[in-house]
Parts: structure tokens; sequence; C-alpha cells
């Protein structure tokens, strides 16, 4: 028989245990990989409720193939991968996982700018391999942190985060955003500018920006060449807020220190050059892996599908219009 709920690809058990307890079982994809499209449009078919993640493209075929969908509950913050108006022209509830991911999230991009700052990994490499011959002058030097200026672009949960934590470094902390985040201007003195003004003035400058029309290739050759030569940039947000051949470009030309990354233009592919950048640090997408987070994570995206299967509001709705 099938399960009223699909779950695209195995989340950490929280999340499948509360699935199992509160709505009697989920079918799940057995294999450790992303569905294809036409595999997605096969198996959401009649399902009451999808559990995805950010790499499963939701788009409109998908959604009309999920006839009978209630809920698509995304496993992520970020839902650029779901086609939500789609999803509300049908009625179909979108959630995510805001909140429980924002420290980690905040924790690798300072992961990736100090790295990137202090070249700890050509280090590592370069001691590992045999490179280190005592004590010298002149061997990988960096860029200060402490005392310098962060540049917020988009100043919401993660953003803020992101910023609490320079207080430690004593930093001037600039910052765009829609609207005033009291937060940082009170706790940090940090002051709300244009983006022009903040590429032109930070040291580190670090994305917090969902992905949406108006951030897709926010950053280009252009804002890269108002930034300072020995600005380090950093991404944990999402890819194509980068022109990423303009990013290797720039690192390439010295046009900018470094750049520490987690997200790609598009994914898992690697614009052609990246790889071969000394001055850039790569993870994989792992803003949000921690133990704890992923745990958390799955049982929010659960607790979303247990809401609306059993006529209560989700406490995620992206799209609450359809409740
Ligand atoms: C991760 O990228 C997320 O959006 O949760
Ligand atoms: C995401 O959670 C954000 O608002 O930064």
């Amino acid at each position: 028989m099938t399960a009223k709920v699909f779950v695209t690809r195995k989340i950490p058990d929280a999340g499948l245990e509360l699935l199992a307890r509160e709505v009697g079982g989920f079918d799940m994809n057995k294999e450790d990989r992303t569905l294809g499209k036409s595999e997605l449009i096969d198996l959401v078919r009649g399902r009451e409720a999808v559990l995805c993640l950010l790499n499963d493209a939701v788009d409109a075929d998908v959604i009309a193939a999920a006839d009978n969908c209630r809920v698509i509950a995304n496993y992520a913050v970020g839902y650029d991968n779901i086609d939500v108006a789609a999803a509300t022209g049908r009625g179909i509830a979108v959630t995510n996982t805001p909140g429980v991911l924002t420290d980690a999230t905040a924790d690798l991009a300072w992961a990736l700018l100090m790295s990137a700052a202090r070249s700890i990994v050509p280090g590592d490499r370069f001691t590992r391999s045999g490179g280190f011959s005592g004590w010298a002058p002149m061997l990988f030097l960096g860029a200060d942190v402490a005392g310098r200026t962060l540049g917020i672009v988009g100043a919401g949960r993660i953003g803020t985060a992101v910023a609490m934590r320079s207080a430690g470094f004593g930093m001037r902390v600039l910052y765009t955003s829609r609207s005033v985040n009291e937060k940082m201007e009170v706790k940090l003195g940090a002051r709300r500018v244009d983006l022009d003004t903040l590429l032109r003035e930070s040291d580190f400058v670090s994305l917090h920006v969902p992905l949406t029309p108006q951030t897709r290739h926010l950053l280009g050759r252009r804002e890269f060449g108002l930034m300072k030569k020995t600005a380090v940039l950093v991404n944990t947000s999402r890819g194509p807020v980068i022109k990423e051949a303009a990013l290797v470009e720039a690192l390439r030309a010295g046009e900018l220190f470094a750049a520490g990354l987690d997200v790609y233009e598009d994914e898992p592919s690697l614009c052609p050059g990246l790889a071969e950048l000394d001055n850039a640090v790569l993870m994989p997408h792992v803003g949000s892996g921690t133990v704890a987070t992923r745990s958390k994570m799955a049982e929010m995206a659960a607790a979303n599908i247990v809401a609306v299967l059993k006529g209560r509001k989700p406490a995620n709705c992206v799209n609450p219009a359809v409740l």
C-alpha cells in the first residue's frame, strides 16, 4: 500500500519516528541519492504530503503530479527549489525549517571567514605534505579580522547571528536589509547602508539573502570591482546570488583576497577554475550540517506535515494564504 507521506531521501530518525508515530508511516526513497525529476513525479502521485530536500526541484510539473497533496515540507530554511506560486495555486501548504539552523549556519560562515582570512586549508596541505621547513617571516601572511569592518548582506536571522558573533572581534558592522535591524544597531552599533557602500567599505562581506529573482547575481564583476583588493567574501546562502565565473576571475586576478564558499551557482558542479584557486575555501553545502541541527530540522519538517494532515496550522508555513 502507498503511504500518505513520501520522504524524498533519508533524513535523521527524529523526523521519521515522528511521522511513523503520528501519521501512521511513510514511504521513503530507499537509496541515499537525489531523485530525478521523472522519479519524483512518479513518487509524489497520490500523496497527501511530501518531505523534500533543497536539491529536489519541486517545480510546476512535480506539483501538478502531486494531485492529492496538502503539504510540501522542505527540509531547509531556503525554499527557492519549490515553485511556491504553483503550490499556492493548488492549495498546497509549503513549509520550511527556520530558526533551528541559524546558529549552525552562522558558525560555518565564521569558519569560512577565518579559514579564508588565514589560509587554513592551503596551510594544512602545505604542512602535511612536508612543506614546512621552519618558521619564516613571510609564510602564509593573512588578513586581520579583529577591528575590521564586517558587511552583512541580508540581515535576517542568520545574518544577524553572524553579525552578533563579530562582537568578540571588535568589528565595525555594516548591513543591507529591507528594514532596520534594531538588535544589530543597538547591540553592535551596526549601520544600514546601500550595497555599493557596504562593498566599498567592508573587509569581510558575508551573504545571507534568500535566492529570489531580485538577488540572483546580486554580486558580479561590477560589484567585485567595488570591493577592496584585501576583502574576503563569504557565501553560505545560495550559489546563484554570486555570478561564479566573475568571482573566479576576481580571485584569480587578485581583485579580492579570498572567498569562503558553501554554495555554488550550479550545485554540485563548480565553475571551471574555482577548484584550482588556493584563495578559495570550498565546503559542500553543509551550513546546517551538525548532528543536533539536522535532527531538529527533521523533526520540524515532520511536525509541519503532521500538523497539516491533522488539520492544524503548521508552525512554519511560507504561503499561509492556503491555510
Ligand atoms: C540550507 O541551505 C537551507 O536552506 O536550509
Ligand atoms: C534565515 O533563516 C534567515 O532569515 O536568515
